[in-house]
């Protein structure tokens, strides 16, 4: 599943004609639409100067919660430890931001421009420990070939 969707995800991301945000946004929604356990999936970046987070281009359920501070929830705490975050049961979470009741996972990958931590790609989950070393992978490669057109 992952291997077939790199190559696709590569042909979105040579669209030069399209914005960064737009061709994020196909990305998000091809994400969601072909693997089955992502629910939700956006890209949150750092708002300027501020120590918050702005959501970026997403697909799934509009939520409230663009606006981010950092060390609030897991994308929060992802934007100061510049390290994956895999939550297999976001009831277990103290520091956790809820968008949907139906949320059972999350997993979220910082991605770096020029060895700085400027966004995250986020994946809600409504199937409960559905997260493996390839989500990992496969996340932490949709950020580097991310950050390439950023
Ligand atoms: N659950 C996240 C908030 C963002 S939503 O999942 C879209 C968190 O705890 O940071």
């Amino acid at each position: 599943m992952f291997s077939s969707l790199r190559p696709k995800v590569e042909e979105i991301l040579l669209k030069n004609k399209e914005t960064p945000d737009a061709r994020m946004l196909e990305i998000c929604q091809l994400l969601k639409d072909s693997i089955p356990h992502y629910d939700w999936v956006g890209f949150y970046f750092r708002n300027g100067e501020k120590e918050e987070l702005l959501l970026g281009p997403y697909a799934g359920a509009p939520t409230d919660h663009t606006i981010i501070p950092f060390g609030k929830g897991i994308c929060g705490q992802v934007a100061l430890s510049n390290k994956n975050f895999v939550v297999p049961d976001v009831k277990a979470q103290d520091n956790y931001i809820a968008c949907s009741i139906n949320v059972k996972a999350e997993i979220v990958v910082p991605l770096f421009v020029g060895g700085e931590n400027i966004g995250q790609i986020d994946i809600d989950s409504n199937t409960p420990d559905p997260f493996t070393e390839a989500d990992e992978e496969f996340l932490e490669f949709i950020t580097k070939a991310v950050s390439q057109i950023l």
